[in-house]
């Protein structure tokens, strides 16, 4: 071949541009139910609509705990998922476990840092690079009532324990269920923390499930704490025992049970079967000030293959995109992560949220949920949810719950 020949065939090389492979991503995550797989359907949509495939690896399981068994035996296999939601300190264990994608290049890219609270931002951080890409906030101390029951005895939303125990009594009286639970672990530990917070207020919540303070683990308070829990154990339902929490929920939407407490994430499922709030339903902060947050994120394993590798930095782009942030969130129930996205389209709850969020941000009442692996790591956060459960399930004193509560944090740590 001529010189010019060669140089003629290497530029039409070139003008081709990079040869792009299709970007591909199997996602793992736990969002299955009505609200939840209607919002992971919109990212699904992006996705394709630039020309992903996207793999769905759904687990179901609320709260995620399932799917983190799942996670973690994909991965011991040598078969990670190409993204995978996770969220909190597990971002962290497992970048010190197997290394994470740093997509630090996206994030920059797209001003990441300029759209987030430090607090999430933080959170989506490894060894100061961006190894995780936040979805949402979602609160988890709300109570949804159903409204209809609550107007027609003549009761208004709680905002102290002794009212709630007040309304449950006088619903339990004229035969209404007081609360809808499910009886799972995740779902004890998710009433109990709004009930620390309730009872103890900001500061004592962060003494005792973000710092594990021995002091405030064994409280009065504490047994304060485990007093109410055994209070409200008197307001559920005899078959609440396994109940997943999206069936709890529909209780109160079908006026089988007056409350709920739960994150808004119960909200989508609310919004996904056409119930509005301040008429089908009704959400307020759960009795004691302060803001329990809950951030969904997607972090990324180090695969091979080029069109993985762009289906992460895909995925990665549009999780944090303006237009999904507000899409999706409308549909989670979830408030967006980034700063930017006007909230006229959301409800009343969600700009409650908002505003709380804020506010909480500037007193120091802004919290990382415990129940949902936002303020511990998992051996840590376990030991306290072992203990949060058995108590609800058994006759266990409030004296004998916060004493096993110091022994399986101090074994824990
Ligand atoms: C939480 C998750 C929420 C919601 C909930 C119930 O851990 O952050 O997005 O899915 O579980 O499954």
């Amino acid at each position: 071949m001529t010189l010019k020949t060669v140089l003629a065939a290497s530029a039409a090389v070139m003008m081709a541009g990079p040869v792009l492979a299709n970007p591909q991503a199997e996602v793992l995550h736990w969002w299955t139910s009505g609200g939840e797989a209607r919002s992971v359907a919109v990212l699904q949509e992006q996705f394709a609509a630039e020309g992903g495939t996207w793999t769905d690896m759904p687990v179901a399981g609320g709260g995620g705990d399932a799917a983190m068994t799942a996670l973690r035996a994909r991965v011991l296999s040598g078969n990670a998922p190409t993204a995978v939601q996770l969220k909190g300190p597990a971002i962290q264990e497992w970048y010190e476990e197997t290394g994470l994608a740093d997509i630090s290049a996206v994030a920059e890219e797209n001003g990441w840092a300029d759209v987030l609270p430090a607090q999430i931002a933080e959170h989506m951080k490894c060894e100061g690079k961006w190894c995780a890409a936040p979805v949402n906030v979602h609160r988890v101390n709300w109570i949804w009532g159903n409204k209809q029951i609550l107007d027609e005895h003549g009761i208004e939303m709680p905002t102290t324990w002794e009212e709630f125990n007040a309304a449950a009594e006088k619903l339990q009286e004229a035969g209404v269920t007081p609360l809808a639970h499910g009886g799972q672990a995740w779902q004890d530990a998710t009433v109990f923390e709004t009930v620390v917070l309730g009872i103890g207020g900001p500061e004592f919540f962060r003494q005792a499930l973000v710092d594990l303070d021995p002091e405030a683990l064994t409280s009065d308070t504490m047994k304060q704490v485990f007093d109410q829990m055994r209070v409200i154990r008197g307001y559920v339902d005899p078959n609440f025992s396994g109940r997943d929490w999206n069936l709890a929920t529909a209780m109160v939407m079908n006026g089988e049970a007056a409350f709920q407490i739960m994150g808004d994430w119960a909200k989508g499922e609310f919004l996904a079967a056409g119930k509005e709030p301040g008429t089908d339903f009704v959400c307020a902060q759960t009795p004691g000030n302060g803001f329990l947050y809950n951030v969904d994120s997607f972090a990324f394993f180090n695969v091979d293959g080029d069109d993985k590798q762009q289906g992460q930095a895909l995925l990665a782009r549009l999780i944090m995109g303006k237009d999904f942030q507000k899409t999706f969130n409308l549909n989670k129930g979830s408030i967006p992560a980034r700063t930017d996205v006007a909230l006229d389209e959301f409800d009343s709850c969600a700009v409650a949220s908002a505003e709380a969020m804020n506010a909480g941000a500037q007193d120091g009442s802004l919290l990382p949920s415990y129940a949902h692996g936002m303020a511990l790591r998992g051996a840590q956060a376990g030991a306290i949810t072992d203990v949060v459960t058995a108590h609800f399930n058994s006759d266990m004193s409030s004296d004998d719950a916060v004493q096993q509560l110091a022994d399986a944090v101090a074994n824990a740590m």
